[in-house]
């Protein structure tokens, strides 16, 4: 069993998303599972350019995104990948700039445009969706977040079998809040952190346990 990870922010180390990945992939080999991360912003690649090899009738293969650049080797690793977990911070309201990259590169290879229901990945598989954001959790339905988190599992789900999603909210974006700007106080976002973290990484490690597990329909 071999799951594959997939960090999109450009902060690899301690920070916010590489924690909640690495507590998931903890639980996904306390349960047995070999595990490989990924750094997207440490890979030179761009989005879907368009192309539509991936669509072209008879074509060689089925499932191949035709670009050749450092996700290559990636996406052939994803063919035969038992579950995939997805780590991304929010920014502007939406995934970073190499996690939406990433997202069209390996889905839309697997995007049957006859028939959206069947897709060409040869599989079923588990997948994982982890989101950390700065914003508190009073503000998430207002600025119309939970709709985009359903979308992107939605997406993931139709295209690999499934998918369930994993929130991080009001994290913390700073060593030094003394040195940066901040709408709230530094004691407010450390007793934030201090509360709340260590749930989040707890909810992220028992994701990684149910990536290992047999594949079930949604769920
Ligand atoms: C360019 C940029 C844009 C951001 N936009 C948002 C946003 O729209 N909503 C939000 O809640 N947080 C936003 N954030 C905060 C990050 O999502 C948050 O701090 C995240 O946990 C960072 O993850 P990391 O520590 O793994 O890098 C933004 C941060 C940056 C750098």
């Amino acid at each position: 069993m071999k799951i594959l990870a997939f960090n999109g922010s450009p902060r690899t180390g301690k920070w916010n998303t590489a924690t909640m990945l690495e507590h998931a992939l903890d639980g996904a080999r306390s349960a047995g599972a070999g595990t490989e991360l990924f750094n997207l912003y440490q890979l030179d690649f761009k989005g879907c350019a368009s192309c539509f090899a991936c669509k072209r009738k008879g074509r060689k293969e089925v499932g191949v995104c035709a670009l050749r650049d450092d996700l290559q080797p990636v996406l052939e690793k994803v063919r035969s990948a038992d579950a995939l977990l997805l780590g991304t911070p929010v920014y502007y309201g939406a995934e970073s700039a190499a996690m939406r990259a990433f997202l069209e590169r390996l889905q839309f290879p697997y995007l049957n445009y006859e028939d959206y229901s069947n897709p060409h990945f040869p599989r079923k598989i588990r997948t994982g969706l982890i989101y950390t954001m700065n914003i508190p959790d009073e503000r998430l339905e207002s600025m119309g977040y939970p709709a985009l988190f359903e979308r992107a599992r939605f997406n993931l789900a139709r295209h690999f079998g499934s998918c369930e999603l994993v929130l991080a909210k009001n994290t913390t974006q700073y060593t030094d809040y003394a040195k940066y700007e901040s709408y709230a106080p530094a004691e407010e976002k450390a007793r934030y952190r201090e509360e709340h973290f260590g749930q989040d990484c707890g909810r992220a490690r028992e994701l990684g346990v149910r990536l290992t597990e047999p594949f079930q329909e949604q769920e």
